[in-house]
């Protein structure tokens, strides 16, 4: 399960529509794919080698392009993160802001997965 949703209270859980983006098995290990929800690209990530999963707008902010899915993952510090194949920028998977002490940050989900299935959580916003 995400770290993201043990933060969750179980009422912000049911207040999610939970997308079941794919099953576990068509994600790469230790790296990311993307999704679409309702034309909304976002990049998922199995971070594999700590059972983890995470998920972000594919986006990156700062050159707008779809690429965060591509990106390289790790971590700085305990913090997961993904920097984007382009530029290097990188970005917290956690909080979304930006790693490089500069303005741009990304929108980041709740994931959560059951029976061999991964899901994202949206808000009605989506
Ligand atoms: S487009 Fe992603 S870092 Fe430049």
């Amino acid at each position: 399960m995400s770290a993201l949703v043990e933060k969750l209270s179980s009422k912000q859980q049911d207040s999610l529509i939970w997308f079941k983006a794919a099953a576990i098995s068509d994600f790469p290990d230790d790296g990311g794919a993307c999704i679409k929800y309702k034309g909304y690209q976002v990049a998922v990530f199995n971070f594999d080698n700590k059972q983890r999963w995470y998920a972000c707008q594919n986006l990156c902010p700062h050159k707008k392009e779809m690429a965060l899915a591509r990106g390289l993952t790790g971590s700085c510090k305990d913090e997961p993160k993904v920097t984007c194949p382009f530029h290097k920028k990188s970005f917290s998977l956690h909080s979304g802001e930006s790693l490089n002490e500069e303005a741009y940050c990304i929108k980041t989900f709740p994931v959560k997965v059951e029976e061999g299935h991964v899901y994202v959580g949206f808000d009605s916003s989506y």
